[in-house]
């Protein structure tokens, strides 16, 4: 039987304890406090121990384990995984068999998914649907990063190495026939990408579109198994879709922006984030950031924005949660949620 609608049941996240300040990037290359504070608003990142074998599967299980508990779920009632990453743990199979496995489950089929900063949402997307036609009652949902290894942690590699920390959140999506009191629900989610810019933000190799062997001594000599980005084009496209992408959910729900409690926004530079509250006129004290902490942590952004939301007690039962994310792809999204 199909449900009236999703729910998040409860969110967990997790990031190393390791914390990296940027006086202590400017140890590693020629960058300041000072840039990196005023062009980005970060101050530190978490990035996992180099030398121990983490992958973001590893930070996937704790931040799931966390979920499962504040959802009252016990893993068995788990019917599909959606994993959200990057920065798989390989280049086949995808983390969500990796987590599947950590977390004592089989048979329960693991669903990879590769949209950046937009992963949670397209992800949240995903078990809303699989919920809203009744096959699945119960969906653990993740996006996890370790980008510390895949970062050129050197000069040459600067403009991106300094946003990027590692993390994990994880969420429990559950069925519910709408009579809960609060209303709590996803409302809505929409999802957009436009591929023609899919070169402004990527990592070239490891790939199979090269003309030859896809690794080689020269291309790892160039860089090439590194992120590369336009800043300045992310940044002007971010700003605009989000903007617009957003103003299109809340009127298609007859929704104004003040009647939102709370914003989301994906965490990728302090400066975007302000831009899109200014373009649409949100008070400062309904965004809620975590940029100076964690940095961008790609897919976990969004659900570790719940969680520490919720710490902070800034997200509570019967709010309106408005979510809007872009990333590499370029891909972008929003979500509405009655907490
Ligand atoms: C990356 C970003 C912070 C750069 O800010 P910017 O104001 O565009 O800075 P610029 O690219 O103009 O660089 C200015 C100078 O700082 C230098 N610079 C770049 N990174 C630096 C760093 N970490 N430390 C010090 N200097 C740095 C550049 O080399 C450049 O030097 P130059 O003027 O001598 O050539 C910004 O473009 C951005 O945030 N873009 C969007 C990123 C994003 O959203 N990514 C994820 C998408 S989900």
């Amino acid at each position: 039987m199909s449900a009236a609608a999703s729910r998040i049941l409860g969110v967990g996240t997790y990031v190393p304890p390791r914390v990296w300040s940027n006086h202590d990037l400017s140890r590693l290359m020629d960058t300041s406090d000072e840039w990196i504070q005023q062009r980005t608003g970060i101050k530190q990142r978490h990035w996992v121990d180099l030398n121990e074998e983490t992958g973001p599967s590893d930070l996937a299980l704790k931040a799931s384990l966390k979920a499962l508990e504040a959802a009252k779920t016990k893993k068995e009632e788990i019917e599909l995984i959606i994993f959200a990453t990057l920065s798989p743990d390989a280049f086949f199979p995808g983390s969500g068999c990796f987590l599947q496995a950590k977390l004592g489950l089989t048979d329960v089929p693991a669903l990879d998914i590769r949209q950046q900063c937009s992963g949670f949402i397209y992800g949240l997307s995903i078990a809303d649907q699989f919920i809203k036609t009744g096959t699945y009652k119960k969906v653990l949902l993740v996006g996890a990063e370790v980008h510390s290894k895949v970062l050129d942690r050197t000069t040459r590699g600067r403009d991106v190495s300094v946003l990027f920390g590692d993390g994990a959140g994880a969420a429990v999506i559950g069925a519910t026939d709408g009579s809960a009191k609060d209303g709590s629900r996803v409302i809505s989610t929409h999802l957009y990408a436009d591929g023609t810019h899919a070169k402004e933000l990527w990592i070239k190799a490891p790939g199979t579109a090269y003309a030859g062997d896809s690794i080689t001594h020269e291309r790892v000599d160039e860089g090439d198994f590194f992120p590369k980005m336009n800043g300045k084009t992310v940044f002007v496209h971010a700003c605009k879709k989000m903007s617009e992408s957003l103003t299109r959910a809340l009127e298609q729900q007859g929704l104004r922006p003040s009647d939102v409690d709370l914003y989301l926004f994906h965490q990728a530079n302090a400066r975007i984030t302000e831009a899109v509250a200014k373009q649409l006129e949100l008070p400062a004290d309904k965004v809620f950031n975590t940029i100076d902490r964690f940095a961008n942590t790609t897919a976990a952004t969004i659900p570790i924005g719940m969680d520490e939301a919720i710490k902070a007690g800034r997200l509570k039962p019967g709010m309106l949660v408005a979510c809007a994310v872009f990333g590499a792809g370029f891909t972008w999204a929003t979500a509405l949620i009655r907490w």
